[in-house]
């Protein structure tokens, strides 16, 4: 390495007083993961999402968003000695709670059990949301897991997302919750772009054909565009991962599930990053101003 080089220790040290080196932290894609009935794959869907990303070689840290309860510890087989709730209670930082899932993957974890944890106010919410700004770990992509439902916590996680990826599955109950949940994000939250994600389908035609029910009646009726992301198939080798507290991507990586949760994260992964901050509550905000972008 030449001595002018400028990755070289010594010439680190003036930027480092002047804070530059903290304004060159690179914007983080934040994505939320949900859906409108609970148990359609939420969980399973970030966790495997994160591990695949970390095993590409990105830097995803993967938020337990659902506060009252929280299981992707218990998904990952993980024990959790610090989480939000210490966090809100001001026992510790943020990042003392992060745990190191597979391939490095980080997981804030929440607690379970603690009702006022499912109810925060909308103070709490941005300044937990805030407190993301302080991590210092190298990190691209966050996944945010949320509880289901319309509640106003899992609408303030996804407004406060780049992304919005909504799970569904082929059931009447999953397809009309999702539509309930899509009307409220685009009406009250202001969300105009939704991921679908199609979980347990028995085929790639029978994933597309179940989007485009969904997408029929939201192009008629609400103002915002679906994509489809694409689908992961009914597995039993999922099961079996969740029974062994597991990921499917670790526990059976040649399984039909875990090559459509790595060609799904290829997928996301080739989105570009985020260009400007929108001018409302967001999460890593401050990295997208500092990387120069503004919503005009
Ligand atoms: N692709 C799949 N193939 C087979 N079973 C699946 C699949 N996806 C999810 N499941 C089953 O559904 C269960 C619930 O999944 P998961 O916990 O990820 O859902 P969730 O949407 O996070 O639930 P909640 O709304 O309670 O948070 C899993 O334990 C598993 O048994
Ligand atoms: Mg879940």
């Amino acid at each position: 390495m030449s001595p002018e080089s400028s990755s070289h220790p010594a010439s680190r040290v003036p930027e480092q007083a002047a804070g530059l080196v903290a304004a060159r932290r690179p914007p983080v894609r934040v994505i939320t993961v949900t859906s409108g009935k609970g148990g359609v794959g939420k969980t399973n869907v970030s966790v495997n999402l994160g591990v695949a990303l970390a095993a590409a070689g990105r830097k995803p840290l993967l938020l337990d968003a659902d506060l009252g309860l929280a299981n992707v510890d218990v998904m990952l087989g993980l024990s959790a000695e610090r989480t939000l709730a210490d966090v809100m209670a001001g026992r510790c930082g943020l990042a003392d709670t992060i745990l190191e899932g597979p391939h490095g993957l980080g997981i804030v974890p929440a607690s379970s059990g603690k009702r006022h944890m499912a109810e925060l106010t909308p103070a709490e919410h941005v300044g937990l949301i805030r407190a993301f700004s302080e991590i210092d770990r190298p990190l691209d992509t966050m996944l945010v897991d949320t509880a289901a439902g319309v509640t106003d916590s899992v609408l303030t996680f996804c407004q406060a997302a780049q992304d919005v990826i909504v799970v569904v599955c082929d059931e009447p109950a999953s397809i009309t919750d999702a539509y309930a949940l899509i009307k409220v994000l685009s009406r009250e939250r202001g969300v105009n772009r939704v991921q679908v994600l199609t979980n347990q389908v028995g085929s790639p035609q029978e994933g597309r054909a179940l989007y485009e029910k969904l997408a029929r009646v939201s192009d008629k009726f609400l103002d915002v565009t679906l994509a489809y992301l694409g689908m992961v198939p009914h597995d039993e080798y999922l099961r079996r991962a969740v029974q062994r507290q597991l990921p499917v991507t670790v526990a059976y990586p040649s399984s039909p599930s875990a090559r459509a949760f790595r060609e799904l994260a290829g997928r996301i992964e080739r989105w570009q990053p985020p260009a400007a901050a929108r001018g409302h509550l967001e999460f890593f905000v401050e990295r997208m101003i500092d990387a120069g972008g503004m919503a005009a």
